[in-house]
């Protein structure tokens, strides 16, 4: 299926935005240049720390690319819930000899002063994480020229997304790796997410917008069950992070084929927002009473993620998969997109193959 989106790119393959420093623009320049779409996360960093990375990626490669942004987030979080959970980390603050991070660090992410940059200098394609953004600030992207596409994990945000007026929705299922990018984070609705394929075909129905499938999403036949679905492209994360050229800790390159990690959760437990990792000492201890406060979980165990990745120690660090990770293969970005397509290609002629009619036709 075409769209503006995927005239942009020969191939439906995007690389998920990865923010702490996983998809740097030697990622992204490897995965546009073999004609798939390399992103770059700003989520976390300052304004210039994400003009630096696109100057830096503008000069690896001519092609499009994408920059992606977190939404403000509104002030919810019950301060005395930080509080207990602050202290009930106490423990691992004096075990990593650190002192927590000040919950209140800020929660907007620097949005406005990102914006303007996008507005100065347009980038081919920019998606948002955590929200739909105002109509205004859709329309000034396209004005500047800029494809815009936003997260949703319900029907109903789908529907929030067309509404604001996206050019494009990344539909995220719950296999998906890192954090879900619900519109508002609802402790009621814990357990309720949908899965990637049942998901693309309620968006499909609901929405008439182009749509990006994502969600443990690693091999080409899966990207083919995708389109066939209804989506025009796949976002593939956990696929891309085990990439030579990702920014990943080696730790969490490793862990995610180590058979010590056996599986993956939707967790609080570092950042206060559902997150899906690979279940780890710190996830299992502290997930289950983490409160939803994001950003303050975010900056409060930010000191101790980062202590924990500096002494190897990969039971205290964030190991954020999506449930296909052990079918992570160590390849070279573009060679890894090469080999995607060639698998999407072999399903595609398969799925043609198949009788017409049904079983048994
Ligand atoms: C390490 C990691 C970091 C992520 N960071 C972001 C981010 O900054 N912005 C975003 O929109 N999505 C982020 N995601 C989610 C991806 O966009 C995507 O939904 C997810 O990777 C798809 O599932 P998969 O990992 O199973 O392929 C992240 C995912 C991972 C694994």
């Amino acid at each position: 299926m075409s769209s503006a989106l995927t005239d942009l790119f020969p191939l439906p393959i995007v690389q998920a935005p990865m923010a702490g420093g996983v998809s740097v623009p030697q990622l992204a320049a490897a995965v546009s240049e073999a004609g798939g779409l390399g992103f770059l996360a700003a989520g976390y960093k300052t304004a210039d720390g994400m003009y630096q990375e696109i100057k830096q990626l503008r000069g690896l490669t001519g092609r499009p690319f994408g920059v992606n942004l977190f939404m403000p987030q509104p002030e919810y979080a019950d301060a005395a819930a930080v509080d207990v959970y602050a202290h009930q980390l106490a423990g691992e603050a004096a075990w990593y000899e650190i002192e927590l991070g000040d919950p209140d660090s800020g929660r907007d992410d620097g949005y406005d002063a990102k914006l303007a940059v996008l507005l100065d200098n347009p980038v081919p394609v920019v998606s948002f994480h955590f929200g739909a953004p105002s109509s205004e600030v859709l329309q000034s992207l396209r004005r500047a020229g800029t494809f815009t596409l936003v997260t949703a994990t319900t029907p109903d945000e789908a529907l929030a997304v067309q509404r604001a007026g996206a050019d494009a929705v990344i539909v995220q299922g719950i296999e998906a790796g890192g954090h879900q990018g619900t519109h508002r984070d609802n402790p009621e609705t814990d357990g309720t997410g949908i899965g990637l394929l049942s998901l693309i075909a309620q968006v499909r129905e609901a929405v008439s917008l182009p749509i990006v499938a994502a969600g443990g999403i690693m091999r080409g036949s899966q990207i083919a069950a995708a389109l066939a679905a209804g989506a025009s492209a796949a976002q593939l994360g956990t696929a891309f992070l085990a990439t030579p050229e990702s920014g990943a800790n080696a730790l969490h390159k490793q862990a995610l084929t180590n058979p010590l990690f056996v599986r993956t959760e939707l967790t609080r437990a570092f950042s206060g927002r559902p997150a899906r990792g690979l279940v780890n000492r710190f996830l299992r201890e502290h997930g289950p009473y983490a409160p939803a406060a994001y950003p303050e979980v975010h900056h409060l165990t930010s000191p101790l993620r980062k202590k924990a990745a500096a002494s190897g120690d990969a039971q205290g660090m964030a190991l954020w998969a999506g449930q296909g990770h052990r079918m992570a293969r160590e390849l070279p970005a573009g060679q890894l997109v090469e080999v995607l397509a060639a698998e999407l290609d072999a399903a595609a002629t398969a799925l043609s193959a198949l009788p017409k009619g049904g079983a048994g036709s």
